[in-house]
C-alpha cells in the first residue's frame, strides 16, 4: 500500500479558522448557570440560555469548539445511518417520528441562527444517502427508507447516487445540510459574549458538588464557581449518575481530506456501515475546488496501529476518487448509547443540573437539539420531544444486548490490558514508539523519543483505573474503557478523566 498520509494530524476545520482567545478563570465567582464544556452541545446551550436572558458562564478545559466538535465531519442531517428502522422496531413509530422532528428542527434552527447572526458558515443544502453494496444489506435499506418516510422525512429508496461506484441500494433523504462547524460556533461564541455571557478557556472542572446550594464547581486550579444550575456538556460526562458510564461506549474514527475537482463532487453526503463504516462529504475551497472528507475505520480508543487505519482509509478514498495525496488527516471519537438515543436532560438525582451526551456520531443536530432542550427545561418550556432523550430512562429488555457488550468491553480491558503489559519489555520500545510495560508490579506507559530519551507515566487511567494504550498516529495515551486521552506528558486531552497520568520519570 502506497503511503498517502504525511505530517501531523490536524483537522481542516481547525486549520481553516482562527479563534479569539478567552483567558482562564482567575478568581472565584457566582453565576446563574455554569456550562461545563465548549463543544457544540455546551456552546449551543450557553447561547440559548444567554439569549433567554440568563447570566451564563462557560468553563472549557481546553479551547472552545476544538474538542470532538473541531474534529467532526459536520453533516447536518436527520439521516443518522440506519436509525429509523431500528427505532420504530424497538420503540414504535411515534419515537422515530419525534426523533426525526428534533433533528429536522435542529437543521432549520442552525440555518435561521446563521441568517440572524449574518454568519457565513458554508451551509449547503444537499441530499443525504445511506447505502449498501450487498444484496444482503438491501432489506435494512428498504426498511429504513420506509421508516424514515413514516417518521416525516422526505426519504426514498434509490440505486442512483453521485458516488463514482455502484451501490446495491440507498436511502436518499432530501434537503439535508452540511456546514463548517467552527465558523458557525465561533460566531455563536462571539454573540454569546455580546449578550453578557462569560467564557473561560483552560479552565478544567475537576469536581462538582451537587449537594451544595448553589452548586460548587471546583477547577483544577482551585478556583470555585458557584452556580444555581449546572450543565455538564463535557462530551463523556465527568460525573456519573444512574450509571451513565455503563451505558456509554466511545468509538474513535479516522478522517482523511483532500482537494478534488469541482466536477468530481458526488453532490451529497454518503454513509455506509459496511467496510468498518465509510462516510463521505465535500466542502467548498477558496480556489473553487472541493475538499473531499472521508471518515471510517471505527475503533475503540487505545487500540493498536492507528496509523494503519489512516492508511487504509486513504487508500479507499484514493482508489475511488483518484487522490494522490491527503492534505489533512485527523481522528475523533463519539459516545454510543445502549438504546441508540442520546442522553439529554436533567441529571438524575439532581434538580438543577443537566447533561448532554451519547450522540452516537450524530452530534451536529443532536448538539443543537441539546441546547434547545436544556434551555427549554431551565425556562420550564421544554420542546415536545424532550422526554425521548431523558437520561433517567431505562429499557432493560431492549438495551440488554448492547449493555452486556459495553460491559464486556470494559471488563475485558480492565483485566486483559494488565496481562498484556506483562509481555512487553522496556528494551522493546524503539525510538518514537510507546508501549505499556510491567515493571516491579506496576503498569507503566513508556514513550521513547527519537533521541532515545524515555518518558514514563503510570499507565493507570486517572478516571477509573483502566490501562491506557499508545496511539501511534496521534502520539497520545488513550483509555479503552471510557475514552479518556492523555498527552505524552500525561496531561488530559479529553475526559472523562480530569487529572493527568501520574509521572514516573526518575527525579
Ligand atoms: C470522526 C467523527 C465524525 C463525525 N461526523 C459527524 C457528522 O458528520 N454529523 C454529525 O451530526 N455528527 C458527527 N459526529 C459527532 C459529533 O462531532 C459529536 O457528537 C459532537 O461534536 C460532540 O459534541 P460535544 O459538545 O458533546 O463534545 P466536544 O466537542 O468534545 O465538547 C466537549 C468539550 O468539553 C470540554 N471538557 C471536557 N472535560 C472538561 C472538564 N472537566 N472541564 C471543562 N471542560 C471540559 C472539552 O475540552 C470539549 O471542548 C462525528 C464524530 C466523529 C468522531
Ligand atoms: S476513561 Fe474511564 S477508566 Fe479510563
Amino acid at each position: 500500500m502506497v503511503t498517502l498520509i504525511s505530517g501531523q494530524p490536524k483537522s481542516y476545520w481547525m486549520a481553516s479558522t482562527e479563534a479569539a482567545f478567552h483567558p482562564p478563570a482567575s478568581e472565584d465567582l457566582s453565576t446563574d448557570v455554569a456550562v461545563v464544556g465548549g463543544g457544540i452541545a455546551g456552546l449551543c446551550t450557553a447561547w440559548e440560555l444567554a439569549r433567554a436572558g440568563r447570566s451564563v458562564t462557560l468553563l472549557e478545559g481546553g479551547r472552545v469548539a476544538a474538542g470532538v466538535t473541531g474534529h467532526t465531519t459536520a453533516k447536518l442531517t436527520a439521516q443518522h445511518g440506519l436509525i429509523y428502522g431500528p427505532l420504530s422496531e424497538s420503540f414504535g413509530a411515534e419515537t422515530a417520528r419525534q426523533y426525526a422532528t428534533a433533528q429536522t428542527e435542529a437543521i432549520e434552527h442552525v440555518a435561521a441562527t446563521a441568517a440572524e447572526l449574518g454568519v457565513d458558515c458554508e451551509l449547503e443544502r444537499v441530499p443525504a444517502y445511506a447505502y449498501t453494496h450487498t444484496d444482503e444489506g438491501l432489506a435494512g435499506i428498504t426498511a429504513e427508507a420506509d421508516a424514515a418516510s413514516a417518521a416525516g422525512l422526505d426519504a426514498s429508496f434509490t440505486v442512483d447516487t453521485g458516488l463514482p461506484f455502484p451501490v446495491a441500494g440507498a436511502v436518499r433523504v432530501e434537503n439535508q445540510a452540511q456546514f463548517h462547524p467552527r465558523r458557525y460556533l465561533l460566531a455563536l461564541a462571539d454573540d454569546f459574549i455580546a449578550r453578557g455571557g462569560r467564557i473561560f478557556e483552560g479552565s478544567r472542572v475537576a469536581d462538582i458538588d451537587f449537594e451544595a446550594t448553589p452548586h460548587v464547581l471546583r477547577l483544577g486550579s482551585g478556583i470555585e464557581i458557584r452556580a444555581l444550575e449546572v450543565v455538564v456538556a463535557t462530551h463523556y460526562p465527568i460525573v456519573d449518575r444512574v450509571r451513565l458510564f455503563g451505558r456509554l461506549s466511545p468509538h474513535r474514527e479516522a478522517v482523511v481530506a483532500a482537494p478534488i475537482a469541482a466536477e468530481a463532487d458526488p453532490g451529497g453526503m454518503y454513509w455506509t456501515a459496511e467496510g468498518n463504516t465509510r462516510s463521505v462529504r465535500t466542502a467548498p475551497l477558496p480556489d473553487g475546488r472541493r475538499l473531499l472528507i472521508v471518515t471510517g475505520e471505527a475503533f475503540t480508543p487505545g487500540s493498536p496501529d492507528v496509523t494503519g487505519r489512516f492508511e487504509r482509509l486513504a487508500a479507499w478514498a484514493a482508489e475511488r476518487f483518484g487522490l494522490t495525496e491527503v492534505g489533512h488527516h485527523w481522528a475523533a471519537q463519539d459516545n454510543h448509547t445502549t438504546d441508540r438515543l442520546p442522553y439529554i436532560g436533567r441529571l438524575p438525582g439532581t434538580e438543577r443540573a443537566y447533561v448532554a451526551t451519547g450522540f452516537g456520531g450524530w452530534g451536529m443536530t443532536n448538539g443543537v437539539a441539546a441546547g434547545r432542550l436544556i434551555a427549554g427545561l431551565v425556562a420550564g418550556e421544554p420542546p415536545a420531544w424532550s422526554e425521548l432523550f431523558d437520561p433517567a430512562r431505562v429499557h432493560p429488555g431492549r438495551e440488554a444486548v448492547r449493555f452486556a457488550s459495553f460491559q464486556k468491553q470494559v471488563v475485558g480491558h480492565f483485566v486483559g490490558d494488565r496481562i498484556a503489559a506483562r509481555r512487553t519489555e522496556l528494551d522493546d520500545v524503539g525510538p518514537g514508539e510507546g508501549a505499556v510495560v510491567h515493571v516491579d508490579g506496576e503498569s507503566l506507559a513508556v514513550h521513547r523519543g527519537e533521541d532515545g530519551r524515555l518518558r514514563t507515566l503510570s499507565a493507570k487511567c486517572t478516571h477509573l483505573g483502566c490501562i491506557v494504550g499508545f496511539n501511534d498516529a496521534e502520539r497520545t495515551w488513550d483509555c479503552p474503557c471510557h475514552g479518556s486521552r492523555f498527552d505524552l506528558d500525561g496531561s488530559v486531552i479529553e475526559g472523562p478523566a480530569t487529572a493527568p497520568l501520574e509521572r514516573k520519570d526518575p527525579e
